[in-house]
């Protein structure tokens, strides 16, 4: 299986917030823009392993600044590693104001997703080679990341991670 580069994969997504993805407040309600961000990264995983994914994980989502009706919002999802059947995605959030002169980063959020056949069974997917400083600063956090995830989630037990077993002793 050819291993494959970030930039093959990246995904970006531009929305528009409308009246009806908004909360009472007028602000974008967050399960949208969840669902706008599992659907970019979902987009890069799938590019990456070449065939279906299901999301496994979502970590790391903060909502730290209301984004606005009519603003715009732009989602950059790119794959930081792949393991064997799993891939971890960062999708970078953007917000345009009205005017479209101010751009600021609003949120960047963690997914795991996971390769599967058409019966759903787990499958192999290529290896990620990074390239640029950020792409190698992700790549080599992912792996802790990814313990910390399992740890959570019930999969691995404290023991047994390498990386971040002295955070549980
Ligand atoms: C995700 C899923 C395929 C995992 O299947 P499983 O039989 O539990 O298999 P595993 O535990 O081996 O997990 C498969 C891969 O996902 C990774 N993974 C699973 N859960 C994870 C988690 N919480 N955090 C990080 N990685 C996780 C595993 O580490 C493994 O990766 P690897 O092969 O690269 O080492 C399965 O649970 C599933 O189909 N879930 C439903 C997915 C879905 O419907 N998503 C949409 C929800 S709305």
């Amino acid at each position: 299986m050819k291993s494959k580069k970030v930039k093959e994969s990246v995904t970006i997504m531009t929305q528009i917030v409308l009246p009806n993805d908004t909360n009472p407040l007028g602000n974008l309600f967050g399960g949208q823009l969840l669902a706008w961000m599992d659907l970019a990264s979902s987009v890069a995983s799938k590019r990456h392993s070449e065939g279906i994914v299901v999301t496994a994980s979502v970590n790391n989502v903060s909502f730290t600044t209301p984004i606005a009706l009519g603003s715009v919002v732009t989602l950059e999802a790119k794959i930081t590693r792949a393991f064997n059947t799993s891939m971890e995605v960062f999708v970078d959030v953007w917000v345009e104001d009205r005017s479209g002169k101010n751009r600021t980063k609003v949120n960047t959020a963690i997914y795991i997703f996971a390769a599967v056949d058409e019966n759903g069974k787990k499958r192999q997917v290529p290896e990620l080679i990074p390239e640029t400083d950020e792409e190698k600063v992700r790549f080599e956090g992912a792996m802790r990341r990814r313990e910390m995830s399992l740890i959570l989630a019930g999969k691995l037990k404290p023991k047994q991670a390498t990386q971040l077993r002295a955070l549980f002793e």
